[in-house]
């Protein structure tokens, strides 16, 4: 039989992203639910009269709901999509959880607030609800492959994460904090800065000091328009980085140098093809149904959620502190 799936929130990445005819993979909750065979879509909850109507072409037999509360109670899920503003993850969050589900898949960041997030870490854990949080990364084929050079040495002991990303530390700088994360595991401190600090999801730069001695850097290039998002990895014997927005990879090693004696340079080298597939967030929602049927942890977990939300608030509490060191 089927799993049974619910979207709270059918806005952009709830669904409307598949309508850009300029997006060619499956980009929202909807379409990726609508591409798996072990999953049916039986209801959707928005606010937005509009935002239902949409949804209901897509999805013509799922129930309709304005009131999110009454979409849990008189349907029995398995799996929970939140895709609603982020203030209101957590209440949401909490009612859905209340009910006899399996799985939430949250939208990122997490939460508006790190205490919030702690608390839905928490409650997963103790109610044994899957809690998958879409930094969609985690599951691209393209930054997994820049995970595999690192993880298997071949740009030797890692030393520096650069990122770049345009505006809104809070709504694209948790993607970049997670994925550098997921490249150089757990931070100790930070120092941020930035402008715009009196909104609530201003542009931070800052540096982040890893748990293994590295470095990384996390620098905001303005306006969201400029769709800038890279990745640059530099280890003792060689680099890695991820630029166009994902879309292009570079592997370079150091080797003897032909314009310096006793020096080393860094040579262009070839790239392990890329297994194409199933878009990233198809690929979660598979992911999310493996760790139903079978057990295990998704490949963005709660707390990896958290910890993306937790470094990047204390980027924010350092930039609003005269750039005040703030340990994790
Ligand atoms: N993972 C990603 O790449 C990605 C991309 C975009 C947005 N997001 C995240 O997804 C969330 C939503 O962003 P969006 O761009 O889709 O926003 P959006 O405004 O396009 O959609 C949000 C929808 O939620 C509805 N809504 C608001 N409160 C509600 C409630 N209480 N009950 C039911 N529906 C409610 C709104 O009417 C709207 O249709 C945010 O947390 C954002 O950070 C993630």
């Amino acid at each position: 039989m089927k799993l049974k799936a619910g979207i709270i929130g059918l806005g952009n990445i709830g669904s409307l992203f598949d309508e850009d005819p300029k997006r060619k993979a499956v980009w929202s909750h909807a379409g990726a639910y609508l591409a798996s065979h072990k999953v049916e879509i039986i209801a959707g909850a928005d606010t937005d009269s509009n935002r239902l109507d949409k949804f209901s072409r897509r999805c013509p037999h799922a129930g309709l709901y304005q009131d999110y509360r009454e979409m849990l109670s008189d349907n029995r899920l398995d799996i929970v999509s939140i895709c609603t503003p982020t203030a209101s993850h957590f209440k949401i969050f909490s009612r859905a959880t209340s009910s006899d589900i399996k799985a939430v898949f949250c939208e990122k960041p997490i939460a508006a607030r790190v205490e919030d997030a702690r608390r839905m870490v928490a409650a997963s854990r103790t109610k044994n609800i899957i809690l998958a949080v879409n930094h969609t990364r985690r599951w691209d084929p393209r930054y997994l492959r820049v995970k595999e050079y690192i993880d298997q040495g071949r740009i030797g002991e890692v030393r520096s994460i650069t990122g770049n990303y345009s505006d809104k530390v809070f709504m694209v700088g948790t993607h970049l904090v997670d994925t550098i994360r997921l490249y150089g595991g757990d931070i100790d401190w930070v120092v941020g800065e930035g402008s715009n600090l009196d909104s609530d999801d201003p542009g931070i730069s800052g540096l982040l000091s890893f748990k293994n001695g590295a470095r990384g850097f996390i620098i905001d290039n303005g306006k969201r328009e400029n769709l800038i998002f890279e990745i640059d990895v530099l280890g003792a014997q060689g680099r890695v980085r991820i630029i166009d927005n994902g879309y292009h990879t570079e592997f370079l090693h150091f080797e003897k140098s032909d314009r310096f004696s006793g020096y080393r340079e860094l040579k262009r080298q070839p790239l392990k093809k890329l297994k194409t597939g199933k878009s990233p967030l198809a690929a979660a929602i598979g992911n999310i149904i493996e760790c139903i049927e079978k057990g295990g942890e998704p490949a963005c977990t709660g707390e990896d959620g958290l910890k993306a939300l937790e470094t990047t608030a204390a980027l924010c509490k350092s930039a609003r502190n005269n750039n005040q060191k703030i340990r994790l």
